[in-house]
């Protein structure tokens, strides 16, 4: 079994990360290491005979060995259907025989609160490939995704009462629950480029101490947002990098789409063609947008990574990705609150990936943007056949599984009876749809600030969740019923 290593201690070249310790909340600098967990060094040193811990002997667990069947990550064809040979392989109990495996007898056992070493081993080589964080000792520790990355960062980088900054329009549970926790949360303005740098800007420069605390932390879905679709140009990304430099912020970049980047829509179906023609993996890694961890020269990132979106929700199981010294109170956290990551998760795909290799997940993820760009451009395709652009307007999105589309409620007949109520307009929408058949979120739901009103709303779908011959009738459907609406009677 291979042992992790501490990263970018190899490239002299590269500086220390700037000390941003001060950001720690009280829980971080109070937390210690659990001596108990201190002990597991020990664990299979042959010097040492361990009455220390209480590890339940492999003997007894009722598994002796699990098998799997998977995709080749070559085997998609453009039609949706997975044509070619899947392959098996079988995870062992013990480590004589395991191969490219995690035995059970260690993944089932308490182990690393880092995530088990060659899996860990593997996601750090991963984020070398594709992000090259620029400065020494960075690190990788394994999360049960990014709900609880995120829990973690709030719990490590705040004290409830300080403010944080998120977009205007964000994936409710990240808000809710740092609300929920008494934290200040503050909607930051974002247009389908993402977050406006100027704006940004304009908000820490005038901040308030009526608006709270000022802000320690920028949380920012930044690629495929989640619910607009929008992605943070490379452009944006610099400047707001900065402009976090100039006020100190850390920024937290929650990026479970981040590979689901496509080429811009293209509305001649002949030219599609050419979409995706990536020649080789220099190509297909250069083509993706910038992270924010790729441009971290003072190491203020936190970068949650996620499988949720390219290889399965329930296997949960994600990353960070940051400076060593704050990981090091991510572990201690996990140490307390989930001991480590789910054996049987992290055995299945250290099983996957040992067999894939670096290059094998890069082919899936090749593949994967293959497919959600057909999807993106069926649907858009579809809003472009079905919707009237007298009251709805639409951008296509370039990342992710979410489109948008905006409507101007001051167009609709009941707007003034209504006094101009644009949440009215939004549940008559939602309701009629829903009556014909459609489910589609209506953009309120994820208005951080609930009092901000605009006579623009919007509707959030996905191309993700359907199969294509499904999403035009849903479009149709959700067309018919803003016609209905928006018609006089
Ligand atoms: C922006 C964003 N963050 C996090 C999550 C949840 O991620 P995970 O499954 O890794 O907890 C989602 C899921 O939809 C999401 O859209």
């Amino acid at each position: 079994m291979t042992h992790h290593t501490t990263n970018g201690s190899d490239n002299g070249e590269l500086a220390e990360p700037k000390s941003l310790t001060h950001h720690f909340s009280d829980a971080a600098n109070n937390i210690v290491p659990s001596p108990l967990k201190a002990l597991y060094k020990y664990t299979g040193d042959p010097t040492k005979i361990s009455l220390a811990s209480g590890l339940p002997p492999a003997e007894y667990f009722p598994f002796s060995s699990v098998q799997a069947t998977v995709h080749d990550p070559n085997k998609f064809s453009e039609d949706l259907a997975r044509v070619g040979e899947d392959f098996s392989f079988r995870v062992p109990l013990n480590s004589k025989d395991a191969g490219l495996d995690i035995p059970l007898e260690l993944s089932l056992q308490y182990s690393a609160s880092q995530g088990l070493p060659p899996l860990v081993d593997f996601l750090t080589e991963h984020t070398r490939m594709v992000h090259t964080p620029p400065y020494k000792n960075w690190d990788v520790v394994c999360t049960l995704g990014n709900t609880h990355a995120w829990d973690s960062v709030l719990t490590l980088f705040c004290n409830p009462g300080d403010t944080i900054l998120v977009e205007k329009y964000c994936y409710p549970p990240p808000f809710v629950s740092a609300n929920g926790k008494g934290y200040n949360v503050v909607p930051v303005f974002l247009d389908m480029d993402g977050i406006v740098p100027e704006k940004l800007e304009i908000l820490l420069a005038n901040w308030q101490q009526s608006q709270g605390k000022f802000p320690r932390l920028l949380y920012t879905i930044c690629t495929g947002q989640n619910p607009t679709g929008s992605s943070l140009s490379e452009e944006r990304r610099r400047a707001i990098y900065q402009i976090c430099q100039k006020y100190d912020l850390l920024i937290i970049e929650d990026e479970p789409y981040y590979f689901l980047q496509m080429d811009p829509y293209e509305k001649e179906v002949e030219k599609r063609s050419q979409h995706c023609s990536l020649q080789s993996y220099e190509h297909f890694l250069n083509s993706l947008i910038p992270s924010f961890l790729k441009m971290d020269v003072d190491g203020r990132v936190l970068r949650m990574d996620s499988l949720s979106k390219v290889i399965a929700p329930g296997v949960r199981v994600g990353w960070i990705v940051g400076q060593k010294v704050f990981l090091e109170k991510v572990i201690r956290l996990n140490e307390y609150v989930i001991q480590a990551p789910n054996g049987f998760s992290q055995s299945l795909l250290y099983g996957l990936f040992s067999r894939w290799g670096q290059t094998g997940y890069l082919d899936w993820l090749i593949n994967l943007r293959k497919e959600y760009t057909i999807r993106r451009d069926f649907a858009i395709d579809m809003i472009e056949k079905y919707i009237d652009k007298e009251y709805a307007s639409w951008d296509a999105p370039v990342a992710g599984m979410f489109f948008h589309i905006e409507i101007d409620a001051s167009k609709h007949p009941k707007y003034e009876e209504l006094g101009k109520d644009a949440l009215a307009i939004e549940k008559l929408i939602f309701d009629r749809s829903l009556e014909n058949g459609t489910v589609i979120v209506p953009g309120s739901w994820f208005q951080v600030d609930k009092s901000m009103t605009s006579e623009k709303i919007f509707f959030r779908g996905t191309y993700a969740a359907v199969a294509l011959k499904n999403l035009e009738q849903g479009m149709k459907q959700f067309a018919e019923a803003l016609r209905a609406e928006f018609s006089d009677n």
